[in-house]
């Protein structure tokens, strides 16, 4: 067995966390690739807000192209380039939306630019003139002094992985990756060129 498979923790998501701690908030931004209405491939920058045993969990808006796309399409791939350590992470899998329990939680634990922003982030909003933009969001936030309820467009998804693949860069010698794939017997790993 490769040294890099003997020393590497057999779930591939506890190697994610080693990777990527909670304590990092918010998490780095992945780019979530989708399947659009014509088989296209899609794809855009989420904040991964939670890493845990399940997967991978981002939040957006009921409204968004991606929802449609991924309640159309569950398969989705992403991409988490982290650049400072020299490694990568690539997943794929299948995304299903998050409980009711997990929404309210996320909700709650957003900084409040982002609460509202769940409130005002519609097309009719988006056309407005940037001096009304400005100024309906200021009395938005006056309006509620107290905080925000969860906004009604406020959904989530959870990545659940099948295939997860940790890009290991070196300045002394070749970059190589570390290859899990899921199979009906739990997870196999393999190194791989990088
Ligand atoms: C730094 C950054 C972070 C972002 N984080 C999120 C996010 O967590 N959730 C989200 O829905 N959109 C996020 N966006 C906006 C998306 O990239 C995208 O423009 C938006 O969600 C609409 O995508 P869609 O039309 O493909 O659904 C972020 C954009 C940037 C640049």
């Amino acid at each position: 067995m490769s040294e890099l498979i003997a020393q590497s923790p057999a779930d591939p998501l506890a190697l994610a966390r080693e990777w990527i701690p909670a304590s990092v908030h918010p998490g780095p931004l992945m780019t979530l690739a989708t399947i659009d209405e014509d088989g296209l491939p899609d794809a855009r920058s989420v904040l991964l807000t939670e890493l845990d045993a399940d997967g991978f969990h981002f939040h957006t808006d009921l409204a968004s192209r991606k929802v449609a796309q991924l309640r159309a399409h569950p398969e989705v791939a992403l991409c988490i380039p982290l650049v400072a350590e020299a490694r990568q992470l690539t997943v794929q899998g299948r995304a299903r939306e998050a409980d009711a329990a997990e929404l309210a939680r996320a909700y709650a634990a957003r900084p409040p630019y982002l609460q509202q922003l769940a409130w005002l982030n519609s097309h009719e909003f988006a056309e407005l003139p940037q001096p009304e933009r400005v100024s309906r969001w200021q009395a938005f936030a006056a309006a509620h002094p107290d905080g925000f309820a969860q906004a009604p467009g406020w959904t989530g998804f959870v990545v659940e992985p099948v295939r997860m693949t940790f890009w290991f860069g070196s300045t002394e010698t070749a970059s190589r990756r570390l290859e899990y794939r899921r199979g009906d017997d739990g997870w196999r790993a393999h190194v791989r060129a990088g």
